[in-house]
């Protein structure tokens, strides 16, 4: 069958293939250690489980749900937006609850898009912006982030560009897979930039509580609301990625124009999903302390797995990964994260799969437990004796 145009040039997502070469491994024996993957692996808190199984067990919680979610989830977003990110957003207007932030970047792109309109996209950066701009017609228009720049836009490159087609601009702080940190003047430059050249800046923003002290939202710049909207999410926050549950805020109008093309493509989240993470968004900094804790243990077992493949990396990077950067002896990541496979059984991403800005480079999950980091360890330093 002949696959629609609009399928040209997106392939499948390389985690799913790349999957299925790990299975087939596994099947011969190998037990491969997957250092891929930000999904993370704990539970989320109690308070959230037992909310789910009451909610669930309820004769009346089974019905379809309203396109922007039940006011109390709107309410907890919310609050929390105005406790961590000190943002006030209205329940009832500014935001709305997403089956996850991921299906919220192709909700975006389809709205905003018409054929052929450009979006700038971080280069390296998370490989659904390319898609769903691509998916809904747009034109993918790449911006390069540098070390030496702090991985951060380079404004002034961008005021000898013709920016005249471009509608949207993807923006990831903490980025991932960088690790880089916002700053405030960031934020302000985006926010200006957004403004001057009349670009919707989109800020998806999944990774701001993971080894971070000071969650941000771009959303608290003044005026940020004219020119930016925000993706949210709790799957790294809060164990519960498995959930789906993300969120969008931004102005009134962005919300309901947002509303306009998803309302047609899915329904409101299951009720008990929703009332359940209410309880999530309730969860004080004991709950990001524990969860950070651990992050921090599995992290040094990261670092050290890095000094043995004599990689280079920041000790100031945040959120669920590690980004390193290869020794000069391997063409680039994709040849170190195949020799590892190949000769210890450890999976590790190849940072070029993040956009050619990534190719010298490697990116480690800290979704894994302690125990199997040091396994990954012993295995490498067998693989390479
Ligand atoms: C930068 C970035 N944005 C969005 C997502 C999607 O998160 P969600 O589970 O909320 O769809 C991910 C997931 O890995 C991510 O790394």
């Amino acid at each position: 069958m002949q696959t629609a145009s609009r399928l040209y040039g997106i392939g499948e997502y390389y985690f799913s293939q790349k999957l299925r070469e790990i299975e087939e491994l596994n099947k011969t024996g190998a037990a491969v250690i997957n250092l891929g993957i930000g999904s993370p692996d704990r539970a989320p808190d109690e308070t959230v489980l037992t909310t789910l199984h009451e909610e669930s067990a309820k004769p009346n919680t089974h019905a379809y749900q309203n396109y922007k979610g039940v006011v109390a989830l709107r309410e907890a977003i919310a609050n929390w937006y105005n406790k961590w990110y000190s943002v006030s957003l209205n329940p009832a207007s500014e935001i709305l609850p997403l089956i996850g932030s991921k299906e919220g970047i192709m909700h975006i792109c389809m709205t905003y898009l018409n054929e052929g309109d450009e979006a700038l996209i971080p280069n390296p950066g998370y490989p659904t912006y390319t898609s769903a701009v691509k998916l809904a017609g747009g034109k993918p228009v790449s911006y390069e982030l540098k070390e030496t720049n702090n991985w951060q836009p380079d404004f002034d490159a961008f005021e000898n560009e013709d920016l005249s087609r471009v509608k949207l601009m993807w923006v990831n702080y903490p980025h991932m897979p960088t690790g880089q940190m916002p700053t405030k003047e960031l934020f302000e430059k985006l926010v200006g930039f957004g403004k001057k050249h009349n670009i919707l800046i989109c800020h998806d923003n999944p990774y701001s509580f993971i080894l971070n002290e000071q969650p941000m939202s771009l959303l608290s710049v003044d005026g940020a609301k004219d020119t930016a909207i925000e993706l949210n999410s709790l799957s790294k926050s809060h164990n519960m990625a498995g959930w789906r549950v993300g969120m969008l805020c931004g102005a009134k109008e962005r919300i309901d124009e947002v509303v306009r093309f998803k309302s047609n493509m899915d329904s409101g989240m299951f009720l008990p999903v929703q009332l359940a993470a209410v309880k999530a968004l309730a969860l004080d900094k004991k709950w990001f302390d524990e969860l950070n804790d651990e992050y921090r243990l599995r992290r040094e077992k990261v670092f050290a797995l890095l000094d043995l493949l004599h990689c280079g990396y920041s000790k100031q990077q945040v959120g669920l990964f590690v980004w390193a950067k290869i020794p000069g002896d391997y063409k680039d990541g994709f040849e170190l994260s195949d020799e590892i496979l190949n000769k210890a059984k450890v999976f590790i991403t190849p940072g070029g799969i993040f956009g050619p800005a990534g190719d010298g480079y490697i990116r480690v999950s800290l979704c894994s437990s302690v125990q199997n980091l040091e396994a990954a360890i012993e295995r490498v330093k067998k693989g390479r004796t």
